[in-house]
């Protein structure tokens, strides 16, 4: 009979190994520290990641090739990640996504913009380089393309929302070359232009690939009509869109009056503005236990953004939900997720501060 002795046996394998007598050679933090000092990417729980290379894309846009460990699971051309990196002796998380498709030498390229006083993103761009080594999460989401691959695949990005549609544009390119793609791609100016000459390669190579570089330093944004021009061509080839906030909404507006919305697929470097902002909800006072200090969140905007606002400094890796870095044991008070209006008023529960707005005063395990 298994199932009376299962338990026994486990008890006394865990206390076997929990015993202070084999230490260190129980203690997996040890066993890491260990194994790590003859090389840092070796671990028997993390995904550890060397730079191989760095690509100056653009004068602010930076490519790092990554040669991940063997617990890299692979990923679909169009998923993110969440990289964490050593700075300054703090650990700083940042989604991104991963800008290759799945590579027969194992390596991912990720792509990143410097944004103005950005931590992990200038040190992307100015010091990272071959030999540091990074920790990565599992792949993740959904902007991904079908099994079988259509006919037609409509593309739009702006701006670094281009790193994702990059992945799906050369995995169709070796996956279903015979896939026909629109390819609309915004950018300031032709120097802005991320992956610029790869993309001109590829259309002078591909008859299938219809490339449109849109510069707006030179025509400006493309307004609505355009929009609804591009939507109208579209008609029901599926979409998928990335990029700046106003874009991306200007873009579902486009594809919901020609009725075709269902066919968009996208994926967003942040909230929507219309979270983000707030609203006009009323001011709660929220206690942050741990740092002793006390704020006021108003207007029903992320709680993350109201704790910066005070001066806190939560950790957090994608600002929109995905990453759970910013996850936060609320004491007491009610919150509404600001994605599903959803309200809870559980005491002890854990809430994600980057989409958890106060709807009552709050205290918090900060
Ligand atoms: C799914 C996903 C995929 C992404 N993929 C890419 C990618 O491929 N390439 C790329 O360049 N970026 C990508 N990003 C954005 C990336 O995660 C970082 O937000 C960006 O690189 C800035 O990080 P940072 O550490 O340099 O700046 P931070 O140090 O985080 O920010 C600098 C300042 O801006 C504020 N801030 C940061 N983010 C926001 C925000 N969303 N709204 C308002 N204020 C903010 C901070 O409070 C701070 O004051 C992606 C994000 C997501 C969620
Ligand atoms: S920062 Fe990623 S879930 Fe909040």
């Amino acid at each position: 009979m298994l199932t009376p002795i299962a338990p026994r046996v486990a008890g006394r394998v865990e206390g076997l190994l929990s015993s202070r007598w084999l230490s260190p050679l129980n203690d997996l933090e040890a066993i890491e520290d260990l194994i790590g000092r003859f090389d840092a990417t070796w671990s028997l729980t993390r995904i550890k990641a060397r730079v191989v290379a760095a690509i100056h894309e653009t004068a602010d846009v930076r490519t790092l090739i990554l040669r991940p460990n063997r617990l890299w699971p692979g990923h679909a051309a169009g998923q993110h990640v969440l990289v964490e990196a050593e700075l300054d002796g703090r650990r700083v998380r940042r989604t991104f996504s991963v800008s290759s498709p799945p590579r027969a030498d194992g390596t991912l390229s990720i792509t990143v913009k410097r944004r103005p006083a950005g931590k992990l993103s200038v040190w992307w761009n100015e010091r990272a380089s071959a030999g540091d080594v990074l920790t990565l999460g599992v792949p993740a989401g959904d902007f991904v393309l079908p099994a079988q691959p259509p006919r037609q695949i409509v593309m739009l990005s702006a701006g670094s929302g281009i790193t994702p549609v990059m992945a799906l544009l050369r995995d169709l390119g070796e996956r279903a070359p015979a896939t026909r793609v629109l390819f609309v791609h915004c950018a300031h100016s032709r120097d802005d232009v991320i992956f610029r000459d790869e993309l001109e390669q590829m259309a002078a190579r591909r008859p299938r690939l219809d490339l449109r570089l849109h510069l707006t330093g030179t025509h400006g944004r493309l307004d609505a009509a355009a929009l609804s021009d591009l939507a109208r061509t579209a008609g029901r080839d599926l979409t998928f869109v990335c990029g700046p906030a106003g874009f991306m909404e200007a873009v579902r507006a486009a594809w919901r009056e020609a009725g075709n919305e269902d066919r968009l697929v996208s994926e967003r470097f942040g909230l929507p503005a219309s979270i983000a902002g707030g609203d006009a909800s009323a001011p709660q006072s929220v206690r942050a236990e741990r740092s002793g200090i006390s704020f006021v969140a108003g207007g029903g905007k992320p709680l993350l953004a109201e704790a910066e606002a005070a001066s806190l400094t939560p950790a957090y890796g994608c600002r929109m939900g995905i990453c759970h870095t910013c996850a936060c044991r609320k004491a007491s008070g009610i919150v509404e997720d600001l994605r599903t209006g959803h309200l809870s008023d559980e005491p002890g529960e854990i809430i994600q501060l980057c989409v958890s707005a106060a709807r009552s005063p709050l205290t918090l395990d900060l």
